[in-house]
């Protein structure tokens, strides 16, 4: 691929859905992944096998992954899907649908060797930068936390999948404030890729991240040995940042950015956090910058549009809205 290309990750389904108070029927979750595999997105995050006490939204993941395995959802680029799994137990639930669909996937390898056929599957873990988080997020302390994510990454290899491994809160915590060691998080970010981690997403979950501290991240990140292309950014737009410190961390190398369709999104254990960057203010500004993201921008603003509409709110993405003269 040329050094031209972004690789965007669509989180639209889990991280846009898992906050909203009202019951999302599980036709309409289906609907939006379906429509997003025709946009060109090759990277979509379809769900979580989190408990349903703690993020009710995403029971049902079971029923999305069993959906994906057992339908032909055409999309003009081969897609591989992602499912968050914060332990064993969502490890298991996850590799008990696998299990009962041989073939039905594509492994890392297979899919990495170009093999045509059925999508690639992913897990996703998710770390916290500081301990307040993670015992909120996660409900243990974050050493706690990586042991149990060494098990799921080893499943995840197990099963042939890949494993994404994010770290939240990394440019402040809802309630550590903006006082986030960057040093923490290239130390957990080493463990995960340690443990196998494909990819780290540094999240910057409550959207309080500025241009210069993404720099002194990412050079602390940089200085850690850690290559650009094991990085991915996951920017949260609460204070309207997103988009310049997408910028700073294109300039540092990084080539994978996470963004929601119509800025949907939110952590509900980061009170205030609203939505992740939109998908199609991310296509708009990569392309003008004569970036690569093989995403059709008009398609994903008609699902922005759309989607919004279902949930009954407002479409946050600037560009969508533009494109589609709304
Ligand atoms: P816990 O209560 O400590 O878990 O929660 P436990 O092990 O004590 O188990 C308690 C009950 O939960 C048991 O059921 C378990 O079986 C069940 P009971 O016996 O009471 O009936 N359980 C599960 N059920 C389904 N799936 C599972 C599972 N695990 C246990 N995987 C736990 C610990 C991790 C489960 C909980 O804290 C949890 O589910 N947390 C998830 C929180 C979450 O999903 N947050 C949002 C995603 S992170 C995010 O949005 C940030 C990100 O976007 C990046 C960014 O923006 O920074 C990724
Ligand atoms: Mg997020």
């Amino acid at each position: 691929r040329s050094d031209n290309h972004v690789k965007l990750v669509e989180v639209g389904p889990r991280d846009g859905l898992q906050n909203e108070k009202k019951s999302i029927p599980l036709t309409t979750r289906i609907e939006l992944i379906e429509r997003l595999a025709k946009t060109g997105l090759s990277f979509i995050e379809a769900g979580s096998f989190v408990s349903p006490k703690w993020v009710p939204q995403m029971d049902n993941s079971s029923a999305i992954m069993e959906h994906l395995l057992t339908t032909n959802i055409p999309s003009p680029v081969p897609v591989t899907y992602s499912f968050l799994a914060p332990n064993a137990k969502g490890m298991e639930n996850a590799a008990n649908i696998l299990q009962q669909h041989p073939g039905a996937y594509l492994t890392q390898a297979e899919s990495l060797s170009g093999a045509a056929g059925p999508p690639a599957m992913e897990l996703a873990v998710f770390a916290a930068a500081t301990e307040s988080f993670s015992q909120r997020n996660l409900n243990c302390d974050i050493a706690t936390s990586l042991e149990r994510f060494r098990d799921v990454i080893q499943g995840a290899k197990q099963l042939g999948l890949r494993a994404r491994a994010y770290v939240s809160v990394v440019l402040g915590c809802p309630f550590e404030g903006y006082e986030v060691d960057p040093h923490k998080v290239a130390e957990i970010a080493t463990s995960l890729l340690e443990m196998g981690a494909d990819e780290i997403s540094l999240g910057d979950t409550t959207g309080m991240g500025t241009a210069p501290r993404t720099q002194e991240l990412l050079k602390c990140i940089a200085a850690a040995g850690i290559r650009p292309e094991d990085v991915a950014m996951h920017f949260h737009d609460t204070y309207g940042q997103a988009l310049v410190n997408t910028a700073v961390a294109l300039e540092r190398g990084i080539r994978t950015f996470d963004s929601a369709v119509g800025g949907l999104g939110g952590c509900p254990y980061s009170p205030g956090a609203t939505g992740n960057v939109a998908t199609e203010d991310m296509v708009y500004f990569m392309e003008s910058l004569g970036m690569e993201t093989g995403v059709d921008l008009d398609a994903v603003a008609d699902i922005g549009q759309w989607i919004t509409g279902e949930l009954g709110k407002p479409n946050e993405s600037s560009v969508g809205k533009a494109v589609l003269g709304a």
